[in-house]
């Protein structure tokens, strides 16, 4: 595809939120980005947004991967694409989508690429046929051909009976849009600029338009309220479920929720309550939940995450985490090892088969591999300022409650004794101990009132 636009101007009043609709998350993904993500499956060489002025939020998501235009004055769908015209490569085709359309699949649009291509049209319309139409541009044909787009606004009472409606998704020659987007005026009964006129516009002087009937018009529904957004989501959630279901993974419940880019091997078994989101990847073998979320994480085959929290992290193989921990971003957790209840890790390495059982928060560290860190360990690592890192040899065992004040090294085979205040570097095979000495006192007195 030479150009994508989407479109994603205009107020979202129906969502009552401060956020534009296009930012609301469905299964942890904001709306907008499915469009975007879609683009880019059909290989778009330019996807360029249109914005609303001031949409700082949408420009902050999405930067980078698309360019944007910003429509001035939110006066229709004509004028975003308006918008954009300096901005298209003026050759090829230009698709036209929603930004609040996240459900079309990629099978579906490719089949309409097709038929666009293949009738040799020189524009295509997407369209639906539903029971209640009321509110929806009609596709008004004649004797099979299609003539005109009238907006339900519009619509004499005859029209108002036609089923058959306009779901938004355009596909147009690009010199022919880029030629005849400025003969769309305003002369309707909502005084905005309709896309939906070029169709008008195009059959009048003998180009070839048609449309194209989606089989199933659920995937072009909008989200324009809150109600919209839970069905919505839950609509998807199971057609996500399943298909992962049907690749061999075992999914125990409904109140499963896997994101539409998570990627789920099989003889995965997944507990209830989980909800796992972004570029996450479950290997084969591993089990998740119940109770876990698990967002932009790799978790390797075998391992067990029980009741857990892992973002932005890599579990290793046949490692297990939880019950109750909590994986903060760039934690890297090696194979064979454990990370046991109440274990808080972020941004650390931990290295193979070490054990991390109980109560410990491990702050900015590299831990080698057999390590033992016991019970109630803290890396110490800020100072009200700034964050220092510290390190732990293989083999090493740090005992319980001590802290690790960073930055400070502890190299291979090490012990240090519980309870002990680590503020200097441990050399290979010493033992640290560091600890007021413990007094008992026959003469002393219990303070009392
Ligand atoms: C539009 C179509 C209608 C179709 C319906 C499908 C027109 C004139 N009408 O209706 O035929 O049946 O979609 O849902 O095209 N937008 C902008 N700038 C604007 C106005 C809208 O960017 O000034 C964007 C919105 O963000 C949204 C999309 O265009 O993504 C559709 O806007 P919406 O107001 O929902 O569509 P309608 O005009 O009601
Ligand atoms: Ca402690």
């Amino acid at each position: 595809m030479t150009n994508t636009i989407i479109l994603a101007a205009g107020k979202s009043k129906r969502m009552k939120s401060k956020k534009t609709k296009v930012l609301h998350k469905i299964l942890g993904k904001p709306v907008i980005k499915y469009s975007v993500d879609l683009a880019k499956k059909i290989n778009s060489e330019k996807t360029i947004v249109v914005v609303s002025p001031g949409a700082f939020e949408i420009e902050n998501l999405l930067k980078g991967d698309v360019a944007f235009a910003v429509q001035n004055e939110a006066d229709g769908t004509g004028g975003a694409v308006k918008s954009t015209v300096d901005k298209l490569i003026p050759e090829g085709d230009t698709l036209i989508l929603y930004g609040d359309v996240p459900f079309l699949r990629e099978s579906t649009l490719l089949s309409f690429i097709d038929f666009h291509r293949k009738n040799k049209n020189d524009l295509s319309v997407m369209s639906g046929i539903i029971e209640d139409p009321s509110g929806y541009g009609r596709i008004y044909r004649v004797d099979g051909e299609l003539k005109q787009i009238v907006e339900h606004i519009d619509a004499s009472e005859e029209q108002k009976k036609i089923r058959e409606i306009n779901t938004g998704i355009i596909l147009v020659d690009t010199k022919l849009l880029l030629e005849n987007i400025d003969d769309i005026d305003n002369d309707n009964e909502k005084g905005e600029y309709y896309l939906t006129d070029l169709i008008e516009i195009f059959v009048t002087s003998s180009k070839k338009v048609d449309a194209f009937i989606v089989e199933d018009y659920s995937e072009c529904e909008g989200i324009n309220d809150r109600h919209k957004l839970m069905q919505g989501e839950e609509e998807l959630r199971k057609r996500i479920n399943f298909e992962i279901a049907d690749s061999g993974v075992t999914i125990r419940s409904n109140s499963v929720y896997i994101g539409p880019d998570v990627v789920v091997e099989n003889d995965v078994e997944i507990l209830p309550n989980t909800h796992i989101y972004g570029n996450s990847i479950i290997r084969s073998g591993a089990i998740i939940g119940p109770n876990s979320y698990i967002e932009n994480s790799v978790i390797e085959s075998g391992s067990k995450i029980m009741n857990s929290t892992v973002y932005d992290s890599r579990v290793g193989e046949n490692t297990t985490v939880g019950p109750y921990a909590y994986l903060r971003p760039n934690s890297n957790i090696g194979r064979d090892c454990k990370i046991g209840d109440f274990v808080e890790v972020k941004n650390s390495n931990v290295g193979d088969r070490t054990k991390v059982s109980h109560l410990s928060y491990l702050g900015d560290c590299d831990i080698g591999n057999n390590v033992n860190v016991g019970c109630g360990v803290v890396f110490v690592n800020y100072d009200g300022k700034n964050k220092y890192r510290s390190s732990v040899g293989n083999n090493s065992f740090v005992g319980c409650n001590s802290n690790i004040i960073s930055p400070v090294e502890i190299e291979d085979e090490t012990y240090i004794a519980a309870g002990t205040n680590v503020t200097k570097k441990v050399k290979k095979g010493e033992l640290a101990i560091g600890r007021v000495r413990q007094e008992n006192l026959k003469s002393w007195k219990v303070f009392k009132k």
